[in-house]
């Protein structure tokens, strides 16, 4: 038996959460490998799962949670020996399959990773899919050529997980960082400790364009809010300006003119954490620990018990968690 939480959907279609006991029969029989749990980390799909939104489960009961560090208690598969120290993200864990909110789950050996040389578990929690997508953003500015010569860069949703760690990440490479926060009074303090140079308040942003090319401000953008804001961040990029588009905070549609592209050349970029190769990941997780100020992580965390998920998977959809909170089982 091991202590777990789960969602469930009553025959009136309310999706509500519990914790209890779970007999390890509960656990995914394809799965190679059993983790003891450590950490999890709270992420807004998460907050989706746990209230039953974003349709992200579809059979319940579920043990949401998308992602975890822990030890292997025991391995069918050869990579894998009881005592290894794996992290588990992506691949719809927590959405498809029970996840990480559990004292124990069952995986895919294709899916974890070691734990990287210089984490612990409770960093690599803290950092977790957060970090991994915000390398992931930073790649792909680097790759359309965004230098730290070029300009500032922007990051939304800069409080939240992924925007704190996008900040600091931006920052210690030397990047000239502005944040857009809805709290700038509550987070301001934080932010620019994590080396936002520039604040800039939600409302600046989040009016829908009007006009489809504003002054041409940004070299970069890290967005993790998506909808109006994101188009008229599009429409203020500067020449050759590239967004790393990660996040929908903010909502799903995208009214944005098309002359930015035409005129200025911007570029949008795509990013998925979720079906990323194993090397990928592993490549990710090395730059994390080579160029990610490690020190700083304690910063930005929030750690809370497995029966006060509920209350912050709330919190989380109101955008009133600061930097990552996980989860100590
Ligand atoms: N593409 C991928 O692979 C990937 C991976 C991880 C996460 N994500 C997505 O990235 C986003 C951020 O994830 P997270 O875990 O960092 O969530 P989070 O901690 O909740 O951060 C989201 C932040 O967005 C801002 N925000 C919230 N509601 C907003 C609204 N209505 N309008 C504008 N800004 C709003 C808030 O920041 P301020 O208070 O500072 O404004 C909030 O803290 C989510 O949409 C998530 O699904 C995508």
């Amino acid at each position: 038996m091991f202590r777990g939480l789960t969602v469930t959907k009553s025959d009136d279609g309310a999706i509500s959460a519990s914790i209890g006991q779970l007999d390890d029969s509960f656990l995914p029989e394809e799965g190679e490998v059993t983790i003891k749990v450590h950490y999890a980390g709270l992420n807004y799909k998460d907050g989706l799962c746990l209230n039953g939104l974003g349709a992200l489960i579809r059979d319940y009961p579920r043990i949401p949670g998308v992602e975890c560090a822990g030890e292997v208690l025991e391995s069918s598969d050869d990579r894998y020996k009881a005592g290894d120290k794996v992290v588990m993200t992506g691949w719809r864990f927590g959405e498809t399959w029970h996840g990480g909110f559990a004292e124990k789950a069952k995986v895919k050996a294709d899916w974890l990773v070691p734990l990287a040389d210089g984490l612990s578990l409770r960093q690599s929690m803290i950092l977790g899919t957060a970090a991994l997508t915000a390398i992931l953003g930073l790649q792909a500015l680097e790759k359309c050529g965004i230098t730290q010569n070029s300009g500032e860069v922007l990051v939304t949703g800069a409080a939240g997980g992924v925007g704190s760690l996008s900040v600091l990440l931006l920052a210690a490479h030397g990047y000239e960082v502005a944040a857009v926060s809805g709290r700038i009074e509550e987070a301001g303090a934080y932010l620019t400790a994590l080396g936002a140079q520039t604040l800039v308040p939600r409302t600046e942003l989040a009016e829908p364009v009007k006009k489809p090319l504003e002054s041409a401000r940004w070299a970069g953008c890290i967005d993790n809010v998506g909808g109006p804001m994101l188009g008229r961040i599009i429409g203020q990029l500067k020449y050759g300006g590239t967004v790393a588009s990660i996040g929908n905070a903010g909502g799903n549609d995208l009214p944005a003119s098309i002359l930015p592209f035409l005129l200025r050349g911007v570029n949008v970029m795509g990013i998925d954490s979720v079906f990323q190769s194993y090397q990928s990941c592993v490549n990710g997780w090395n730059r994390l620990v080579g160029e990610f100020p490690l020190d700083r992580l304690e910063e930005m965390a929030t750690q809370i018990t497995l029966d006060e998920l509920p209350e912050a998977g709330k919190k989380i959809l109101e955008g009133q968690t600061k930097g990552r909170w996980i989860v100590t089982l």
